[in-house]
């Protein structure tokens, strides 16, 4: 059945240029794969495919569908995929590659996948320091959406062997390039015209942005008036009201299936659960901008990445 989790071979391969072409076909193929950063041993999908994409929320159990990291092989590739004002490009020289994320406008023809940055204008982008990282963006001729390889809930894993720990049964290649040396999550900043803002702290520090582009860092943790961290969370909403769980179309709404029976557009006709993820948010989007003047989706089950899907639809609908 296609919404069971399936328990998979999982493959642990050193390093090499193999190996390497192995990672690639895997990923070209729609497949997840482990394989380190500098940082911590991401899980890593081509961020062009939806489906690609949902493997990776599938495959680490997440319970919500947070954006993810686009990783890029070089500067070039990046362009394709955002847009840099001159406080992004001044931080990429003086960052990248290397631990430092920044989000940034998704063009208005960026190939990336929605579900990748869950359905947000903004995408977070990376180009990372670690040769096998680098390689395998390049030999799979993609950018790679990558979150720490582990399942949800757990720690991020710094060696090939914690990702085996946590993830073996539910991936199929682990590519073992040794322990990572950062050993914590990138820098994630908004850079804005007047100011960085800081929304994740890692191993590029505010001093060290700050010296490299004279602006000032900002963390919304410390400032006045966030008590909760959820409040730093962004996420997609659209601008008609949303109702969930509509077993049956109401007149004048459009509405998203799951599994047989009418509708507007099915997340997936055969009630495939990755299917539906994949397509979530481009469905939503869609809705949105159709000339109905609101939006109901069928009921979907809360299991596997069911819980995902009905998590970003109950903060779509609040
Ligand atoms: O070091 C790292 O960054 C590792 C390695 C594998 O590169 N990756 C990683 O990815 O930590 P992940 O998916 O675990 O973390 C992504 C973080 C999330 O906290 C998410 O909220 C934030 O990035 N993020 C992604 N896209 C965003 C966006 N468009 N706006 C705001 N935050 C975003
Ligand atoms: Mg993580």
């Amino acid at each position: 059945m296609p919404h069971r989790a399936r328990t998979i071979e999982t493959q642990i391969r050193a390093y090499d240029g193999a190996s390497l072409i192995e990672a690639a076909t895997l990923i070209r193929a729609g497949e997840p794969v482990a394989v380190p950063t500098e940082t911590v041993y991401g899980l890593a999908a081509d961020a062009t495919k939806e489906t690609a994409v949902a493997r990776i929320y599938a495959a680490k159990g997440r319970p919500s569908f947070n954006p993810l990291i686009v990783h890029v092989a070089d500067l070039e590739m990046a362009r394709r995929l955002v847009a840099f004002s001159s406080a992004a490009e001044t931080l990429a020289r003086a960052f990248w590659p290397g631990a430092l994320t920044m989000v940034l406008p998704r063009l208005p023809d960026c190939p990336v996948a929605e579900l990748a940055s869950a359905g947000l204008p903004t995408l977070a982008v990376r180009l990372p320091s670690h040769p096998a990282m680098r390689s395998l963006i390049a030999a799979a001729g993609v950018p790679l959406a990558a979150p720490s390889a582990n399942a949800s809930g757990g720690i991020s894993p710094t060696r090939a062997s914690h990702v085996l720990a946590s993830l073996g049964g539910r991936i199929p290649f682990i590519l073992d390039a040794g322990p990572t040396s950062d050993g914590v999550e990138s820098t994630i900043v908004r850079p804005d015209a007047a100011a960085i803002t800081l929304l994740r702290p890692g191993p590029i520090t505010p001093a060290m942005i700050e010296a490299a582009i004279g602006l000032p860092v900002v963390d919304p943790r410390q400032a006045e008036g966030i008590t909760a961290p959820g409040q730093l969370e962004s996420h997609y909403a659209p601008s008609k009201p949303l109702t969930l769980n509509a077993d049956v179309p109401v007149e004048g709404r459009f509405h998203i299936g799951f599994g047989p029976g009418p509708c507007q557009r099915n997340l997936s006709a055969t009630g495939d659960l990755v299917e539906a993820a994949a397509n979530l948010f481009a469905t939503l989007h869609e809705a949105d901008a159709s000339s109905f003047s609101g939006i109901t989706v069928a009921p979907i089950p809360e299991r596997d990445i069911g819980i995902a899907i009905n998590d970003r639809l109950r903060r779509a609908a609040a």
